[in-house]
């Protein structure tokens, strides 16, 4: 599938800086944040990306809201999203219309040390508290409720002895910045197909 990419980003924007910067075999059309200071929105005006603020606050109900967000991505030609750091909930109609083509990166190895409240430092924080040895991201796709969607790539990242929440959390983004872009661009190649709740990435020929 020829992939026209919108990237979610609420926040700093470096795996969108990762995704724009390894986008050889998707093209990403859009950005959308819900923070006029994100600065994934700088990120896509030195890339000369179009980008738009959508804050769910800023409107009087949900369906204007959902409307609103359809409309950009209809106007854009998107059809695939992935969330980056990302701190809305995607409305579940969005969901439908986009349905097992919307990606979210994860900072932990999923299905653990996810879920509604886990985000930024706090999903680091919890793994050092839990004293597991090994940590990682995770690519997966969106459903509607949050960290739960069907697992397509992990990458496992060792936690040290001694590590701050910021340190793993660095260590961790490094590998978001190769994992991200590799996930798209297999989804990109058409190896990727979902079944339930089941991925399956098929060998290239
Ligand atoms: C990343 O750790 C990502 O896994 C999480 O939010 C963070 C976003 O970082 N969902 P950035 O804005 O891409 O730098």
């Amino acid at each position: 599938m020829q992939l026209r990419l919108a990237v979610f980003a609420s926040g700093g924007g470096s795996n969108f800086r990762a995704i724009l910067e390894n986008s050889r075999s998707y093209e990403v059309v859009l950005c959308v944040s819900n923070r006029a200071s994100a600065g994934a929105l700088t990120i896509a005006k030195e890339h000369d990306t179009p980008a738009c603020v959508v804050n769910p606050k800023e409107f009087a109900n949900k369906a204007d809201y959902v409307q609103e967000l359809l409309g950009v991505l209809r106007q854009h030609g998107v059809n695939f999203i992935a969330l980056a750091g990302y701190l809305c909930k995607i409305p579940g109609a969005v969901v439908s219309e986009y349905s097992n083509r919307i990606l979210n990166i994860h900072p932990a190895l999923l299905p653990d040390f996810g879920g509604k409240g886990f985000y930024g430092m706090r999903v680091h924080e919890a793994v050092l508290r839990a004293g597991v040895p090994m940590t990682g991201a995770t690519v997966h796709f969106v459903d509607e409720e949050y960290d739960t969607g069907p697992i397509l790539v992990q990458a496992r990242v060792p936690v040290m002895p001694g590590d701050t929440a910021q340190q793993l959390a660095t260590r961790v983004l490094r590998e978001e910045h190769v994992l991200y872009p590799k996930a798209l661009s297999l989804v990109a190649s058409g190896r990727v197909t979902v079944s339930g709740r089941k991925v399956t990435i098929h060998p290239a020929t």
